[in-house]
């Protein structure tokens, strides 16, 4: 059975030019802000708090992206701490004429529940949906 995204779709979009390296492919910061963005509604939907990122771990860039493919990150609360949440996200794109469907990176994201000051606070036991496939 062919592999399949894990966690829920938190971001869809398309690469475009602007996004592109000399190369012509889509840059990794672009990617990696896609996937702390996603990472950050999940935590904030998990945490019903404001929630900043404390730490990126393990990305893993294994194929390129290119103009015209869909973006989809899919994100996951893997475990809640006091105030962090670990969220690892993948990153699937459909190429653009031949719909193939390919995961081209992942990542471990941490994110911390803070109030208005940006002090960490407990993450609220009562989030709506852990989503755990
Ligand atoms: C996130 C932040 C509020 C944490 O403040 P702090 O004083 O270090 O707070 P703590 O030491 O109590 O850590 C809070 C939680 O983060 C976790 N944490 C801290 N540093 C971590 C790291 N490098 N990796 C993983 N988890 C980390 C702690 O284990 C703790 O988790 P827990 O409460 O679930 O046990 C603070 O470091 C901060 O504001 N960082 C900048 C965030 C930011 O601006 N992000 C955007 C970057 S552009």
């Amino acid at each position: 059975m062919p592999e399949q995204p894990r966690g829920e779709l938190v971001i869809q979009t398309i690469a475009m030019p602007k996004d592109t390296n000399p190369n012509g492919d889509i840059f990794g910061g672009w990617l990696t802000s896609q996937m702390d963005l996603g990472s950050g509604i999940l935590a904030a939907k998990t945490a019903q708090a404001r929630v900043v990122t404390v730490a990126m771990e393990g990305m893993s860039f294994l194929q390129p992206v290119r103009v015209g493919d869909t973006v989809r990150c899919y994100a996951r609360v893997e475990r809640i701490g006091r105030t962090s949440m670990t969220i690892p996200v993948e990153v699937w794109v459909t190429r653009h004429m031949t719909a193939e469907d390919h995961r081209v990176t992942h990542g471990v994201f941490t994110l911390v529940a803070v109030d208005e000051k940006g002090k960490p606070i407990p993450v609220r036991r009562n989030q709506p949906r852990i989503d755990t496939n």
